[in-house]
């Protein structure tokens, strides 16, 4: 998993050092940070039906079952794709004229099981998406309707991991927050143009990470990207934590032990002790750490 990850960040690291730095308009009748928020919303939302509808119009009930799944898991993949698509009509008709529209886009997809990975990982972005904007909402109302929206891509993620990955559908307490440029960095990769009359969003994409090996607490593993150098750090971001280690020599980097399982983003810093925009140099990579149900019993029953 981690493998497909990679390979999908490296494939794309071109595309997003390549991604264009999109600044804030500075218009009279400027936008407040409401409607950048929906908008932002809207794009991700945009990305997410895109991907369903068009690849799912690629691959039929046949190329499902040779690949191993039965006829139900692209039946509630359509029903995913559906809630994507109610997700941009509420947006779009929330923001009037200022809606931001679909892009194109180069989802990568070549099989059903891409379409499958590139799914939990898109779903797992637009959770922390969500979860990080939502402190940047000043109208409460909008934020109800943001979480109503969260909850459902949240059970999409841990519908994907859980009954088609057959894995763990809630590896850990907490999810993790990413800010507007972390995913911004993630999804960019993935568009490859705009319409011009789009609203200009104040975000832009970092360089790719990719990170390679066994991720998990104590274990070495290598991490590299553009600008990417020892005397760095690697922050690991697993739900409401961020776990700090030093990138030594050829971008080798010691996993912090705390980093044991469940979707963690990587991103290197300049700083051992704090992340924000200006101290990025790359990322976030994208891991999700397997946890067995075995495993599962073993954490919690100590606790
Ligand atoms: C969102 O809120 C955080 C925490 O207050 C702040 O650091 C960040 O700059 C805000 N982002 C935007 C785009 O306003
Ligand atoms: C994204 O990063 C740029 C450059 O650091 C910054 O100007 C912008 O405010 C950031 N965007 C958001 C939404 O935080
Ligand atoms: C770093 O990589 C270079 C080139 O592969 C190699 O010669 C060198 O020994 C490596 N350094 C360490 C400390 O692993």
């Amino acid at each position: 998993m981690l493998t497909k990850y990679a390979v999908l960040a490296a494939a794309a690291a071109a595309a997003v050092t390549a991604a264009p730095v999109v600044e804030k308009r500075a218009a009279p009748g400027q936008a407040d940070i409401d409607t950048v928020i929906l908008n932002y919303a809207l794009t991700l939302e945009h990305l997410e039906n895109a991907f369903y509808r068009d690849t799912l119009a690629t691959y039929d009930a046949g190329a499902f079952r040779a690949a191993g799944y039965p006829d139900w898991v692209r039946q509630r993949f359509v029903e995913i794709g559906g809630h994507e698509k109610a997700h941009v009509d509420f947006l779009s008709k929330a923001l009037g004229d200022q809606a931001t529209k679909e892009c194109t886009y180069n989802f990568g997809i070549t099989d059903v099981k891409t379409f499958v990975a590139t799914s939990a990982l898109l779903e797992g972005i637009g959770n922390s998406a969500y979860l990080g904007a939502a402190q940047n909402i000043t109208n409460v109302a909008y934020l109800t309707a943001a979480g109503s929206i969260l909850t459902v891509e949240a059970r999409h993620a841990s519908w994907v991991a859980s009954s088609v990955q057959q894995g763990d559908g809630f590896p850990a307490g907490f999810d993790t927050p990413l800010n507007f440029n972390q995913t911004y960095s993630l999804a960019a990769p993935l568009i490859t143009s705009c319409p011009d009359s789009n609203p200009a969003l104040p975000v832009k994409a970092f360089p790719a990470a990719t990170i390679s090996g066994d991720v998990c607490g104590g274990k070495q593993v290598t991490i590299s990207g553009d600008g990417v150098q020892s005397g760095q750090f690697a922050a690991f971001l697993t739900g409401l934590n961020v776990y700090y280690a030093p990138i030594g020599d050829n971008g080798s980097v010691t996993v912090p032990s705390e980093v044991a399982y469940g979707r963690v983003y990587v991103v290197v810093t300049k700083s051992g002790d704090s992340v924000s925009d200006d101290n990025t140099v790359a990322g976030p990579a994208v891991v999700d750490i397997p946890l067995s149900a075995e495993k599962a019993e073993q954490i919690y029953s100590q606790q």
